[in-house]
């Protein structure tokens, strides 16, 4: 049995045939601090995020695509797997991809966390790499293509070519940095305080990256910072657009440096192609034609951008048995741990 895993900041995914998602859960876990239970994670945690009592913690395990706490990273690696692993007669084979600009030691936790239930083999792609694989782009000729995922935690950015990378830049202020601003901006310029998860409600139903034809409004609740009395504020997706824009800004500056990187005979062929985006962030309204004015190259989005890296990573599987009969590290595709 094979495994594609996307274990991502925001949501984790698991695919074991190409017919969609197995798992498709926010990576969220809930504890009792007292004994460390686990009370719930996925979804029903991420309902709980905000509304519990001082004992029992809710949490994201993971942080800018790498595990900021292995236990709690383990712990749903293993929850999700057992969903998906009825026999545990053969042990599976799992593709999971990474972030790029992730360190040997980041790498070798999110392997850990993986083996951690007994698997046969635990293969590694970058992000971007699967991203483009499960949008259907070519990555083994020799023809660059630019693919920028846009997630939670990070934004990855490269251009490849013949199966390997060959500019790539990531920055770790993505979806979840704009939900930290978006909650800075409310409590300066209303004096309410939010939480995260209206933050993200609010940016998700309203934000925007280029001033929108038609002005929407969200209703944000929360408490009066001055008062301490429950408040709510009508928000505009103008004021969003404020509130997000030095990540934006981060985000375009992300894209057209891996332009400026590229060598000019790749750069004829991502005129010609375009640029493709992926991950959920690449839905926010404005993002594709932002990137497009800004770097003069037609910008498509993926048709199920959020589902792009890990139906790569189911891709990839088709490619693990070449993977093992290289030496590790060999194979320009993956890394075989
Ligand atoms: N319709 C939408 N409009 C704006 N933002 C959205 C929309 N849908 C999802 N998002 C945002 O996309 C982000 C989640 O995307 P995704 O699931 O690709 O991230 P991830 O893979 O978990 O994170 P990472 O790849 O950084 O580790 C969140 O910040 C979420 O708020
Ligand atoms: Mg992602």
């Amino acid at each position: 049995m094979d495994i594609a895993l996307d274990l991502g900041t925001a949501n984790t995914r698991l695919r074991i045939n190409k017919n969609g998602n197995a798992i498709d859960e926010p990576s969220v876990i809930a504890y009792n601090r007292d004994n460390n239970e686990i009370l719930s994670f996925g979804r029903e945690a991420y309902e709980m995020l905000g509304k519990t009592s001082s004992r029992i913690h809710v949490v994201f395990p993971l942080e800018g695509g790498v595990i900021a706490s292995s236990g709690l990273v383990e712990e749903l690696v293993n929850i999700f797997m057992c969903e998906v692993c009825t026999s545990r007669v053969v042990m599976p084979r799992v593709v999971a991809c990474i972030p790029g600009e992730i360190t040997e030691v980041e790498k070798r936790a999110i392997v850990g966390a993986i083996s951690s239930f007994g698997v046969r083999r635990v293969l590694l792609i970058e992000s971007t790499k699967a991203a483009a694989f499960g949008t259907g782009m070519d990555i083994m000729s020799p023809h660059g293509c630019m693919i920028v995922d846009l997630g939670a935690g990070t934004v990855d950015a490269a251009v490849m070519s013949l199966g390997g990378m060959s500019v790539s830049k990531t920055i770790k202020t993505a979806g979840n940095a704009m939900d930290d601003e978006i909650i800075k901006y409310i409590r300066r310029k209303h004096n309410l305080i939010i939480g995260k998860a209206m933050a993200t409600s609010c940016k998700e139903a309203i934000g925007c990256v280029i001033k929108p034809e038609i002005e929407e409004t969200f209703r944000v609740k929360g408490r009066d910072s001055l008062r301490g009395l429950p408040k709510a504020v009508e928000v505009t997706s103008c004021e969003i657009m404020e509130a997000i824009s030095d990540i934006t800004a981060a985000i375009v500056n992300t894209a057209t440096d891996v332009l400026e990187d590229t060598p000019p005979e790749m750069l004829g062929d991502i005129q010609t192609d375009g640029i493709m985006i992926t991950g959920g962030l690449s839905q926010l309204k404005g993002m594709r034609e932002l990137l497009e004015r800004e770097t003069g190259i037609t910008v498509h989005r993926a048709k199920d951008p959020a589902d792009s890296v890990v139906a790569g990573c189911f891709e990839a599987t088709a490619f693990i048995e070449e993977a093992e009969a290289q030496r590790a590290n060999l194979n320009p595709l993956m890394t075989v741990y």
